[in-house]
């Protein structure tokens, strides 16, 4: 059981961490001479933004409130699995306001193909496809979604890696005009079982670099947790706790796929 006492030793040393070791990273280094960075944040469900992409989100949202970039949040899913699909979708937007992200950057898919399923993978060309017009309207220079661990192995998580890889090696891109996103896919820490996850990238087709490491300030976090507190259907307590100490909410290190 955990006292107060550990509690507060788990803490302690998250918080000291983040307040030595301000946020530097405010972009991917992904823009072209004269232009903004873009960048298109692929999750699956409403919520995820929140309990993993916060750090990234906090920064790129400062970039973009400074000018420097644009960041776009895309859900593939209204997370409809137990029929809440209406209060998340709700929920995703109250959640995003709290990052700065405003309606016309955030949008949330509802296709029959691409439904919260705890069980059943998405197909990568459906998601290519419904991604693709975004991608192109809003000039995205870089792509951020899971990695092939997809953090709890999740299958619609790693379906959205599938997709944006779809993405980039299909003839989708091919006009002149469009630019070629880079994508980087969040680091999944190794849970017991699974192999080191860099192993698994280094899978036919596409390699792998370390890329940027974003780091939440207290501030941060703080942000995280009020954006946490939007996603009131998601929050029973066992998560809330495990949530509360996610590594995700300060440290977000991603990792380059190029194809
Ligand atoms: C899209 O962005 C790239 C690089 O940021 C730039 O070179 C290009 O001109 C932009 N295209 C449009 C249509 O805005
Ligand atoms: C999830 O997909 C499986 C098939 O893989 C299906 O049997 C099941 O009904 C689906 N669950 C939901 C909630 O749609």
């Amino acid at each position: 059981m955990l006292t107060t006492q550990r509690i507060l030793l788990l803490l302690l040393p998250l918080i000291a961490g983040s307040l030595l070791r301000p946020r530097t990273k405010h972009t991917f280094g992904t823009a072209l001479a004269g232009h903004k960075e873009r960048t298109l944040l692929l999750t699956a469900h409403p919520d995820d933004e929140t309990f993993f992409f916060s750090p990234t989100l906090t920064a790129l949202s400062y970039s973009s409130m400074h000018g420097l970039g644009d960041i776009f949040v895309v859900s593939l899913s209204t997370g409809n699995a137990k029929g809440l699909g209406d209060a998340r979708r709700e929920e995703f937007g109250r959640a995003l306001e709290i990052f700065g992200i405003r309606e016309e950057r955030r949008s949330i898919l509802d296709h029959p193909y691409l439904q919260d399923n705890k069980t059943s993978a998405w197909d990568p060309a459906v998601i290519a496809e419904e991604i693709h017009p975004l991608v192109v309207e809003h000039n995205i220079t870089t792509i951020l979604t899971f990695d092939s661990h997809g953090i709890t192995g999740h299958p619609n998580h790693r379906s959205a890696l599938a997709g944006a890889v779809h993405l980039i090696s299909s003839t989708l891109l091919l006009s002149p005009s469009t630019v070629c996103p880079r994508l980087f896919t969040l680091y999944s820490r190794p849970s017991t079982k699974h192999l080191g996850p860099l192993a698994a990238f280094v899978a036919p087709g596409y390699i792998s670099s370390p890329g940027p490491v974003f780091v939440a300030s207290l501030v941060d976090y703080v942000t995280a947790l009020r954006a946490m507190s939007k996603h009131p259907s998601q929050l029973r307590l066992i998560p809330f706790m495990k949530g509360l100490f996610s590594r995700y909410l300060w440290v977000n290190e991603w990792v380059e796929v190029t194809m």
